[in-house]
């Protein structure tokens, strides 16, 4: 097995799940979700590191130990933990927009300023954020998420550019990924009239599956894809 060690947030259920079960042959993994409780599943040989990314206080600890225990042989990270209150902005509690942009936006800042500040010492590493087609198309209902979500986009652009200016190279690499509407339990209370709206609006006529994404991830992460940097790759099955 190769000893690069990479990350995984929400690796407990859905996309990080599917990722951590694809990537598990060829990296040693850190696993994260909320709580340890979350996991049913995991690849043998991984490593959990647990925290719940409403809470700055968790996101600020989560950081500390991924650097003390993990930063020596770190080679890349996945920020997937997402989460959305889908509603009208004009009902949304305040506690549930703070929240979305915790888990959504502040978490992935604070990891990628950890993962940055790790692979500048080794001129080397990959951060991908996984935002979401809404995060380019906008969608009723999910305006905060939405923003967290493009705000991701612009995150992983800058750090793209800023890596090189820091370290003299582009041999870090910062990228996002936004899936289209993906079969998980993000989606799986979606009606089924809105889910055929949607298949409608898909020109590949089918929602995505987490295998979609893991694929794509895979790619990105491998030399095969060392020249692909400070990019939004989009896997939407065509959806805008
Ligand atoms: N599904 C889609 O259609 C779709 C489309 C575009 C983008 N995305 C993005 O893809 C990523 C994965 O989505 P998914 O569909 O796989 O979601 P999911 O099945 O709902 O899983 C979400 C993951 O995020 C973690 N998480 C949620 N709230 C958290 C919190 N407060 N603190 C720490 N971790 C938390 C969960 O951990 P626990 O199990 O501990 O709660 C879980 O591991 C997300 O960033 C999502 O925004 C999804």
């Amino acid at each position: 097995m190769s000893a690069k060690k990479i990350l995984i947030t929400g690796a407990s259920r859905g996309l990080g799940l599917a990722l951590a079960q694809k990537l598990a042959a060829d990296y040693q993994l850190i696993l994260h979700a909320s709580a340890q409780t979350s996991f049913t599943t995991v690849p043998p040989g991984s490593q959990l590191l647990c925290a719940d990314f409403t809470d700055a206080e968790q996101i600020a600890a989560f950081c500390r130990g991924l650097k003390k225990e993990h930063g020596d042989d770190l080679y890349a990270v996945i920020n997937n933990a997402g989460m959305a209150y889908d509603k009208s902005l004009i009902y949304q509690p305040e506690q549930e927009i703070d929240a979305m942009l915790s888990v959504n936006l502040k978490a992935p800042v604070m990891i990628c300023k950890t993962a940055m500040k790790i692979f500048s010492l080794k001129h080397k590493g990959v951060i991908i954020n996984i935002s979401s087609v809404v995060g380019e198309t906008g969608n009723a209902f999910q305006s905060v998420y939405a923003a967290a979500k493009a705000g991701l986009v612009a995150l992983s652009k800058s750090l793209a550019q800023e890596a090189a200016a820091l370290n003299q190279g582009g041999s870090i690499r910062v990228l996002s990924v936004s899936p289209g509407l993906i079969e998980t339990d993000m989606t799986k209370d979606l009606p089924e009239a809105e889910k055929d709206r949607y298949i409608n609006m898909i020109p590949s006529r089918r929602l995505g599956t987490v295998n979609d994404i893991a694929e794509t991830v895979a790619f990105l992460l491998s030399d095969k894809a060392a020249y692909i940097n400070g990019s939004n790759i989009q896997v939407n099955g065509g959806l805008r």
